[in-house]
C-alpha cells in the first residue's frame, strides 16, 4: 500500500545499551516497547518516520569484561550486539536500522563534533591527579576505586565522597586506596583531559527544556530531575579518558586517549541515521531527519539516562549550531520511563536476577510480552513483572477478551454465512451505537499514543473488544439466527467490521497478531485515520481463521516461577536429568545443612496446585516453607509428620509467599512427591548427615 507522507517529518530514537550483557524486559518496557508503539502508530497515519538505536559499544565496563574472559573487547561487543539484535527482532522492535558505535561513519561523526568544539575554543585543557592502576596498566574511573574515609573511617568509600558520612574530599587524601580491578594499590598521577563547559549553557537549556514543556508538556518525573540539576548548577565536564578501547581524540597532542563514553554515544544516533542512508541513493537524506527546522525529535530512554539526554545532548547540539551551517534540531520531547522491577525486585545481571529476552521468547509468544509490558508501563513510577500478572493477561484479556470475540464472530460467518462478509439490514439502536463506538475508538486511542500515554491507550484498545463483545451478547445472534436471519447478518456484519478496527488499532502494540487478524479478514491494513469507518463489501470472503492467543498453562508458568525463584538450582535440576549427575566432594556435600524437622501447620496456596504452604519447627525455631507436594497429601495429612528439610537453602518467594527452606521427597516413577519421613521418636533439629 503507498501512503502519502506527511510534510513533517520524526526521528525517534531508543537509548543505545551496551554491548555488554543480553537486555532484559526492563530495558524493554522502558526505553524501547514505547518508542516502538508510538513508530509503528506514526507509520499507520503517515508520518516520514525514522526510528533508530544500535549498541553503544565503549566504555570502560567492556574493557574489563574482556579482561576477566581472556578476550578482546571486539569479541565482547560482538557477542551482544548480535544477541541484542536478535533480542528485538523476536520481540518485533521494528528499527530503521540497528547499528553499532564501533563503525567507522560513528568515529567519524564523533570526532567532527570534537573538532568544531575545538576549533570554536569551547574545550579547555585542565591538568589533574588521577589514580592510576600500575598491575592493570590504566587510569582508573572513580567507581573502580575504593578506600577508607579520611573523616569517618567507613572502609568501602568511594575516590571522592564518603557514601556513609556524606564527606566530599579530594582524592589524595583517601586513605588506603584499593583498585577494585587488580586489587593493588593504585597511586595517583598527573594527567590531563578535555573539559566540555556544560555551566555556560545552563541558562539556555534551562530556557529550551521550559519552551519544550509549554509547547509539548514533558513528563513531570523528567522535568523534576532536571530542575535537580540546574539547582546544583552545571559544572565542567570531562569529555576525554585515558584508555585505549573508544574513540580517538583527533588531536595529536592527545594521542593515548579516547572521548568519553557518554561524550560519543549520544552522537550514535546521529551516525546511525547516517549508516541507514548510507548505501542508497540520497546519501545525505539523513539530515532532512537532523537538520530540518521541521524535524520532530523525540528521544525515548529509561530514567537512569534523563540528564545525558535533556542536557548533555542538547547542550553539546547548541555547541555545534553556534559554529556551523547545518544546525541540527534539539530533542521536542524525552518521554523517560521509570524502572520495571522483577517480581518486586531490582534487574540485576551480576545477581542473575532476571530473564533474558531470547530465552522468554522461546517459551512465550512476543504479543503476549508486549501487551502485558505495555498495559502495565512504568510511566509514572516504577512498576513489577510477575509472571502471574503475565498469565492472567495473556489468558484472561488477550484470549478471552479479544480471542474470544474473533473467533465466536469467525464461527458464527463460517457456520451461517459461508465465510463471507453478510449484508446488513435495517440498523437498530444498539446497531447504530456500536458503529459509533469504531468510529471514534481510533482518533481517541491516537491521542493517548500520541501523548506517550501508552497504558491509557492499551486499556481503550482492550475496552474497544469488550465492547464488542458486549454487543454480540445483546445482540443474541444464536437468536435471532432461528426466527430472524436479517438481524443476524447485521450483527455478523458489524462484529466483523469491529474486528477490522480492532485488528488496526492493536497493530502498534501487538504487531503479529495483528498482522494474523488481517490475514484471517482477508484484507490489508490501511491509514489509521480511515479504520473504523472503513467497511467490507458485501460478500466480501474470509480466510480460515486461527488461535490467536494460546492460554498459558499454570505447569509453564510454575516452571518459570521456580526457574527464577532460584535459577542456580534450576539448572542443576535440569542437567541432572540429560547428563550424568556430577561428582561432589564429602565437603560440598557437609556444606548442605539437613536437619529433622515437625511440620506443626499445612495450607494450600491460594490459585496454585502443586504448593502448600508450610509452618514447620526445627528444634526450637518456627519457619515457613513451601513445598511442592499438594498433589500428593491434603494439608491435613501432612500436619505432625516429622521430616528433614535444608535448613540453609536461601529464602526464595514462590507465588509471593517466602519459603526459608526446603523438603526433601522422593519422586516416583509416576511423579508423585513422596515426603521422606522421619521415625518419630528422633527429636526436630537434630542434624542429618
Ligand atoms: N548505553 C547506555 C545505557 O545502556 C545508554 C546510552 S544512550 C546514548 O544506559 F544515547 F548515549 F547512546
Ligand atoms: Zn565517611
Amino acid at each position: 500500500m503507498v501512503f502519502k507522507l506527511k510534510k513533517e517529518k520524526i526521528i525517534v530514537t531508543s537509548a543505545l545499551p551496551y554491548a555488554n550483557g543480553n537486555i532484559h524486559l526492563g530495558h524493554l518496557s522502558g526505553a524501547y516497547l514505547p518508542a516502538d508503539i508510538f513508530v509503528r502508530y506514526n507509520r499507520l497515519i503517515n508520518s516520514d518516520i525514522v526510528y533508530v538505536c544500535g549498541s553503544d559499544e565503549h566504555g570502560v565496563p567492556i574493557t574489563i569484561t574482556a579482561d576477566k574472559e581472556n578476550l578482546t573487547p571486539q569479541d565482547i561487543i560482538n557477542r551482544y550486539h548480535e544477541n541484542n539484535k536478535a533480542a528485538f527482532e523476536k520481540f518485533g522492535m521494528s528499527f530503521d536500522i540497528y547499528s553499532r558505535t564501533s563503525i567507522p561513519t560513528h568515529h567519524k561523526t564523533a570526532q567532527e563534533f570534537f573538532s568544531s568544539y575545538h576549533k570554536q575554543g569551547i574545550l579547555s585543557e585542565k591538568k589533574s591527579l588521577q589514580f592510576y592502576d600500575e598491575e592493570a596498566g590504566m587510569f582508573l574511573p572513580d567507581r573502580y576505586v575504593e578506600g577508607t574515609c579520611p573523616k569517618c573511617g567507613f572502609e568501602e568509600a568511594r575516590s571522592d565522597e564518603c557514601e556513609r558520612c556524606g564527606d566530599l574530599y579530594d582524592s589524595s587524601e583517601l586513605v588506603n586506596p584499593k583498585s577494585k580491578i587488580s586489587g593493588g594499590s593504585p597511586q595517583l598521577k598527573e594527567t590531563s583531559h578535555w573539559y566540555f563547559p556544560l555551566g555556560k549553557y545552563q541558562e539556555r537549556l534551562e530556557d529550551y527544556i521550559d519552551k519544550a514543556n509549554t509547547k509539548f508538556s514533558w513528563k513531570n518525573n523528567v522535568l523534576q530531575y532536571c530542575k535537580g540539576w540546574f539547582q546544583d548548577g552545571l559544572k565542567d565536564r570531562a569529555v576525554t579518558r585515558d584508555l585505549d578501547w573508544g574513540v580517538k581524540v583527533p588531536l595529536n597532542s592527545s594521542p593515548d586517549k579516547v572521548l568519553y563514553v557518554w561524550f560519543e554515544a549520544v552522537l550514535g544516533y546521529i551516525s546511525a541515521t547516517k549508516e541507514l542512508f548510507k548505501n542508497t541513493e540520497k546519501p545525505d537524506e539523513w539530515k532532512k531527519y537532523w537538520q530540518d527546522e521541521n524535524t520532530r525529535y523525540i528521544a525515548f530512554i529509561g530514567k537512569d539516562n534523563i540528564v545525558f539526554h535533556t542536557i548533555i545532548f542538547p547542550a553539546m547540539l547548541m555547541a555545534w549550531n553556534d559554529g556551523n551551517d547545518d544546525k541540527f534540531v534539539l530533542p521536542e520531547n524525552v518521554p523517560a520511563n521509570e524502572f520495571l522491577n522483577f517480581e518486586g525486585k531490582k534487574f540485576s545481571k551480576s545477581r542473575g536476577w532476571g530473564i533474558d529476552v531470547n530465552e522468554f521468547l522461546e517459551i512465550f509468544p512476543p504479543d503476549s510480552l508486549r501487551y502485558t509490558l505495555a498495559a502495565n508501563a512504568p510511566e509514572n513510577k516504577d512498576t513489577d513483572f510477575q509472571w502471574k500478572e503475565f498469565q492472567a493477561k495473556n489468558n484472561s484479556e488477550l484470549a478471552d477478551i479479544l480471542g474470544n470475540f474473533i473467533n465466536r464472530t469467525f464461527i458464527f460467518a463460517k457456520k451461517h454465512f459461508d465465510e463471507k462478509v453478510p449484508e446488513r439490514g435495517e440498523l437498530e439502536k444498539i446497531d447504530e451505537d456500536m458503529l459509533s463506538t469504531l468510529a471514534e475508538a481510533p482518533s481517541k486511542i491516537g491521542k493517548l499514543l500520541e501523548q506517550y500515554k501508552v497504558k491509557d491507550a492499551v486499556s481503550e484498545m482492550m475496552n474497544l473488544a469488550r465492547a464488542g463483545n458486549k454487543y454480540f451478547n445483546d445482540s443474541e445472534p444464536w437468536v435471532s439466527v432461528k426466527t430472524n436471519k436479517e438481524r443476524t447478518a447485521t450483527t455478523v456484519n458489524i462484529c466483523l467490521q469491529t474486528i477490522f478496527t480492532l485488528a488496526e488499532v492493536f497493530a502498534p502494540v501487538i504487531p503479529f497478531s495483528s498482522e494474523k487478524i488481517f490475514k484471517m479478514l482477508n484484507i490489508e491494513i490501511g491509514d489509521w485515520n480511515e479504520s473504523g469507518k472503513r467497511e467490507f463489501k458485501v460478500g466480501h470472503q474470509l480466510n480460515k481463521s486461527e488461535i490467536l492467543f494460546p492460554k498459558i498453562e499454570d505447569k509453564t508458568i510454575e516452571t518459570e516461577i521456580l526457574k527464577w525463584s532460584n535459577p542456580a538450582t534450576f539448572e542443576e535440576e535440569v542437567e541432572e536429568e540429560e547428563e550424568q549427575v556430577p561428582e561432589i566432594t564429602f565437603d560440598d556435600f557437609m556444606k548442605v545443612d539437613l536437619k529433622v524437622a515437625k511440620i506443626i501447620s499445612a495450607e494450600k496456596v491460594p490459585k496454585s496446585k502443586k504448593l502448600l504452604k508450610l509452618k514447620v519447627k526445627i528444634g526450637k525455631s518456627e519457619r515457613q516453607v513451601v513445598a511442592g507436594v499438594a498433589q500428593s497429601y491434603e494439608p491435613e495429612n501432612i500436619v505432625e509428620k516429622k521430616v528433614v528439610v535444608v535448613a540453609n537453602l536461601k529464602p526464595a518467594k514462590l507465588f509471593g509467599i517466602e519459603s526459608q527452606g526446603m523438603i526433601l521427597a522422593i519422586e516416583d516413577e509416576t511423579g508423585k512427591l513422596n515426603i521422606v519421613e522421619v521415625d518419630d521418636n528422633l527429636n526436630s533439629g537434630l542434624k542429618v548427615r
